[in-house]
């Protein structure tokens, strides 16, 4: 694989504007029917789905300096401030069935590890796609969409990456969980050049995802885990598991054995590594 090395000099304005992503947009459809450059939003999601629900096409992106309410996974906040990180949405319209949407959210933390993987550092991916590097996180993807009852009427994909961010500029409550690019390479690395890499990275990906590809996508999802094997403690809205994540199931569920012996499938939930005996 072809490892770029996206530095940037300290002076560079390294601006997120739509004419200075289009410049060498290496994708076919993402950013290719409209990008959204904000300066500072809410949510790039919130903005992602207005314009959905307004009839917006599949590949529009909408991409923020800064985000006022970044929204993480399970009602948490994604801390955005301006210039260090790279928050972006795009829209999405697969003509798929509901039970197809938890493949996407494997598919993106692929995307987003391949991504980083060719500025020079390999990332780790902790179930379902939280993007680690030695063991803190560096980024994370909220996906949401509305289904009708037979199909996804759209799907929104959201993207957070703490890029530049100095240690000192991480908030306390999360310093000692949370790391930047720039902390795990030791240099600043462009953020426009970063966007370009991932939005191709998630175009391929999800293309193989339309084309029936997930079985190589759990592949490469366990290539870059960091979660199996391990004892792990999940959240789930009104019960708590603890055991080993064993493996994953074909259809991307994680399968966890408490010590009972007994084998729980998580759709969805808050997981926790934990260094404990089960
Ligand atoms: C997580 O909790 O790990 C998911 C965080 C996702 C944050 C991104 S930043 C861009 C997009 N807009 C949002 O409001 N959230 C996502």
């Amino acid at each position: 694989m072809k490892i770029m090395s996206p530095s940037v000099d300290q002076t560079s304005p390294d601006t997120l504007s739509a004419d200075a992503i289009k410049q060498s947009l290496r994708t076919r459809w993402i950013g290719q029917p409209a990008i959204h450059s904000l300066d500072v939003v809410e949510s790039t999601n919130a903005e992602a789905n207005r314009l959905a629900q307004d009839g917006a096409p599949e590949g529009t992106l909408i991409v923020a300096n800064a985000q006022t309410k970044g929204r993480g996974r399970l009602g948490r906040t994604w801390v955005s401030p301006p210039v260090s990180g790279l928050y972006l949405s795009i829209v999405l319209r697969p003509a798929h069935p509901p039970d197809w949407f938890p493949k996407l959210m494997l598919t993106a933390g692929v995307a987003v590890a391949s991504a980083i993987q060719q500025i020079g550092t390999t990332p780790q991916l902790k179930w379902p796609n939280d993007i680690l590097i030695g063991d803190r996180k560096v980024g994370g993807i909220l996906t949401e969409a509305v289904f009708n009852k037979t199909r996804i009427d759209f799907a929104v994909l959201g993207i957070g990456i703490n890029v530049n961010t100095k240690q000192d500029e991480l908030p306390v409550s999360i310093r000692n969980l949370a790391t930047s690019l720039r902390l795990g390479l030791g240099k600043r690395v462009s953020r426009i050049d970063l966007l370009q890499i991932l939005l191709h990275q998630v175009e391929q990906w999800y293309e193989s995802l339309d084309t029936g590809a997930f079985p190589t996508i759990l592949e490469t999802w366990s290539e870059f885990d960091t979660t199996l094997g391990r004892v792990v403690e999940v959240f789930l809205p009104e019960r708590r598991v603890v055991g080993i994540a064993e493996a994953l199931h074909q259809d991307g569920t994680l399968l966890v054995r408490d010590k009972r012996d007994c084998l729980h499938r998580i759709v969805a939930g808050d997981v926790v590594h934990c260094h404990l005996d089960p």
